[in-house]
């Protein structure tokens, strides 16, 4: 319980290292929450600062979610604990709740999208090139790249249980913990959701969005 307690607050804290408020204050002394989607992401940084910027903060937030699952995992593993699944799930979750609602900013931050896919690189290298090469070229070609993330999102927990089958693992608690993070994924996407739903999603590059 130590070490999970442990690598929860270290990986929350992390997390909560928002590189969108990070890179937008430093680089340009404002707030990127300010503007477009008001959203702490790399896609609201595109939207608002350009290319640079959405690089840096992608950067930030994708390596920050692959550092957390090698933290919760060298923890989790030098103090010898025995747990019934991968304790790289716990820097998942913890990483994510820090940059969903991060200590360090308000508790406003992003959707959680960069950093799931850099948890997800250590945890199942697999479904990262998977989700990768199915999802990143609907954002490309539809310019909306909240309708990538939304559906990669939703595509996770089912590729995790189709992956357990496959290689006979009992796909419980993995799929239980592929859905709590999708679950917290899509809440903080609500309301792209009811605008891709209604039509007036904003697409990336288009000038007045
Ligand atoms: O991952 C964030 C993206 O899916 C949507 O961002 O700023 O368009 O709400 P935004």
């Amino acid at each position: 319980l130590l070490a999970m307690g442990l690598s929860f607050v270290l990986t929350y804290l992390l997390g909560s290292l928002n590189f969108a408020v990070i890179v937008s204050r430093l680089l340009y002394h404002d707030d990127v929450r300010n503007y477009g989607s008001g959203n702490a992401g790399m896609t609201n940084m595109l939207r608002t600062y350009g290319k640079k910027a959405a690089f840096l903060t992608g950067l930030g937030d994708f390596f920050k979610g692959t550092a957390s699952v090698l933290i919760a995992r060298t923890i989790i593993g030098s103090l010898g604990v025995e747990l019934p699944f991968d304790g790289g799930w716990v820097g998942a979750i913890g990483v994510l709740l820090g940059h969903l609602f991060p200590i360090f900013f308000h508790f406003k931050g992003g959707k959680g999208i960069l950093a799931a896919c850099g948890a997800i690189l250590l945890m199942n290298p697999d479904l990262f090139v998977v989700l990768f090469i199915g999802f990143v070229p609907i954002a490309f070609i539809t310019r909306i790249v909240s309708l990538a993330s939304v559906l990669g999102a939703s595509a996770y927990p089912i590729l995790v249980y189709i992956k357990c089958r496959l290689i006979g693992r009992p796909p419980l608690l993995d799929v239980t913990f592929a859905l709590i993070c999708v679950a917290l994924i899509l809440y903080m996407h609500r309301e792209n959701i009811k605008r891709l739903l209604n039509g007036t999603e904003k697409k990336i590059g288009r000038p007045g969005k």
